[in-house]
C-alpha cells in the first residue's frame, strides 16, 4: 500500500485529489493541515489526520515517517521557504517522490496576449515566488513533478491536456476537479513525469484572458 502524504489537505484542489484517491486507489492518505477539524475523516482505516504547520520543521519531519509520496498543495506569499521546508524534510526522512502544485507563467512560457495578461495580473510577488520555489525543487535530487495549471474554475468536470517544460503553454483554463484528477493518477503511477514539469489545461480554451474575464 502506499502511504501519501498531503500537504496543505484542506486545500481546494487537494480536496478533489482526496476524494479522486480514496474512490480510485487502495492508497493510505495522511493530511496534515492548519486546523485539522476542517477535514472529515470517512475512512478510519485509510486516512489519518495531523494538525500542523509546514513551517514547523519537527511537525513537518514527523509527518513524514513511512512516507511513499508527498503531495504539497501549499500556497502564499513564503511558497519558496516552504518548498525548501519540504525537500528538506524529505531529505531527511529519504523520501523522494514529491508532487508539487505551481502556477502557470513560472518559464515565462505563456505565449502571446494571454502571457502578457497573466505577467499584467501576477507579476508583482507572486509569479516570481512561484517560480523561486520551483527552482528550488528543481534544484533538488527529489522525484518531483511540478504541476502549471491554468487558471483554475470550480466546474464539475475532468478535462485537461498537459505541455512539458521547454513547450509553449496552451489554453487559459482548468478545472481544479482536472487537477486532482491528475494528482491521483500521478500518485498511482508515481514512475510517469518524475523530474518533469507540467502545464495543465482544459483543451480548446484559447484566448486572450480566461472566458469569466
Ligand atoms: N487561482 C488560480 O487560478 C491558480 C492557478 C494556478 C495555480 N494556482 C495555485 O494552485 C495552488 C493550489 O490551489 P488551491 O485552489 O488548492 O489553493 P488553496 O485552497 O488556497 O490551498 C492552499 C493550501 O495551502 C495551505 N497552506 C499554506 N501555507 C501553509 C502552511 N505553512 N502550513 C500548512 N498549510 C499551508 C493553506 O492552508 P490554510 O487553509 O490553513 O490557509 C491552503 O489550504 C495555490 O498555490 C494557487 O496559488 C492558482
Amino acid at each position: 500500500m502506499t502511504n501519501v502524504l498531503i500537504l496543505g489537505a484542506a486545500g481546494h484542489i487537494a480536496r478533489h485529489a482526496e476524494a479522486d484517491l480514496l474512490k480510485n486507489s487502495q492508497a493510505h492518505l495522511t493530511y496534515f493541515l492548519r486546523n485539522a477539524g476542517r477535514l472529515t475523516i470517512t475512512d478510519a482505516s485509510r486516512e489519518t489526520r495531523i494538525e500542523g504547520d509546514v513551517t514547523d520543521a519537527n511537525a513537518l519531519s514527523a509527518a513524514m515517517a513511512g512516507i511513499d509520496i508527498v503531495y504539497a498543495n501549499l500556497s502564499g506569499r513564503n511558497i519558496e521557504q516552504l518548498a525548501q521546508d519540504v525537500v528538506t524534510a524529505m531529505d531527511h526522512n529519504q523520501v523522494k517522490r514529491l508532487i508539487w502544485i505551481s502556477t502557470l507563467g513560472i518559464y515565462d512560457e505563456v505565449p502571446g496576449a494571454y502571457g502578457r495578461w497573466n505577467h499584467q495580473m501576477l507579476d508583482g510577488g507572486y509569479l516570481e515566488t512561484y517560480g523561486a520555489a520551483a527552482t528550488v525543487i528543481e534544484n533538488s535530487d527529489l522525484d518531483y513533478t511540478i504541476i502549471r495549471p491554468a487558471w483554475l474554475t470550480n466546474h464539475d468536470e475532468v478535462d485537461y491536456e498537459t505541455t512539458q517544460k521547454g513547450e509553449a503553454f496552451k489554453g487559459t483554463e482548468v478545472s481544479r476537479k482536472s487537477i486532482g484528477a491528475l494528482v491521483s493518477h500521478l500518485v498511482t503511477h508515481p514512475d510517469k513525469a518524475v523530474r518533469g514539469s507540467l502545464g495543465v489545461n482544459k483543451p480548446n480554451t484559447d484566448g486572450p484572458k480566461p472566458a469569466w474575464y
